[in-house]
């Protein structure tokens, strides 16, 4: 199997993503809690959430993530973008930043979860956020939480790991950042 540079780079990156949002000492430091917003600071980083949530930006060392817009979700600078052309076997394609998400569904637009009032997750209630990830319904109760968001994994979490994640989020420095709404073809 041949992987190009640029393929490995993205894995690369995506890998980093998952250690890069907080540093190795605050984590191991964490791993001792049950519960709260170092418990949820802890399954954040081991889950990966800021793989997608938080955006790469291109550096000397390749992509990285742009940790002064951690979990801030698909950059608004960026705003919508066009259906890319796939060719066989490709089935989807991510944009640069790894926020954002073209195949079968449509576009999807990783979320901000930072607690911004307007943009974030600022009004969403612990029980939104618990009932979102359980029932794969935006915002607990309307369209179907898309690809490639992975809520049928961490729907599975405990009460207690999902709180904690909600009350770890809380605590994320609040970023104004406005996501696209997702683009979900007509269905006829
Ligand atoms: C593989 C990429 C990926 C990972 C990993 C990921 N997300 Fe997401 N997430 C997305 C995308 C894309 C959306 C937007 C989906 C949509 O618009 O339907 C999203 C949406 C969300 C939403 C909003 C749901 C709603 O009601 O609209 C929340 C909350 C969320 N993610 C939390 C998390 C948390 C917490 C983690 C880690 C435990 C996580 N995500 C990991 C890609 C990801």
């Amino acid at each position: 199997m041949k992987f190009t540079p640029v393929a490995l780079l993205l894995v690369a990156a995506a890998a980093a993503g998952s250690t890069d949002t907080t540093s190795g000492h605050a984590v191991s430091q964490s791993l001792g809690a049950t519960s709260g917003a170092a418990r949820g600071k802890y399954l954040v980083t081991v889950f990966g959430c800021g793989d997608c949530h938080t955006p790469l930006k291109m550096g000397p060392q390749g992509p990285s993530p742009d940790l002064n817009r951690a979990l801030s979700g698909h950059p608004e600078q960026m705003g919508a973008l066009r259906m890319p052309r796939l060719e066989q076997p490709y089935l989807w394609a991510g944009a640069a930043t790894n926020t954002a998400f073209a195949g079968p569904w449509g576009i999807s637009y990783a979320a901000n979860l930072t607690a911004d009032q307007n943009t974030g997750l600022g009004i969403w209630t612990e029980e939104m956020f618990v009932k979102a990830l359980r029932t794969g319904k935006h915002m607990a109760t309307a369209r179907p939480i898309l690809p490639p968001m992975p809520w049928q994994a961490l729907g599975q979490a405990t009460d207690d790991d999902l709180n904690a994640i909600y009350a770890y989020l809380r605590t994320v420095k609040p970023i104004t950042n406005h996501v696209p709404d997702a683009q979900i073809p007509d269905q006829d």
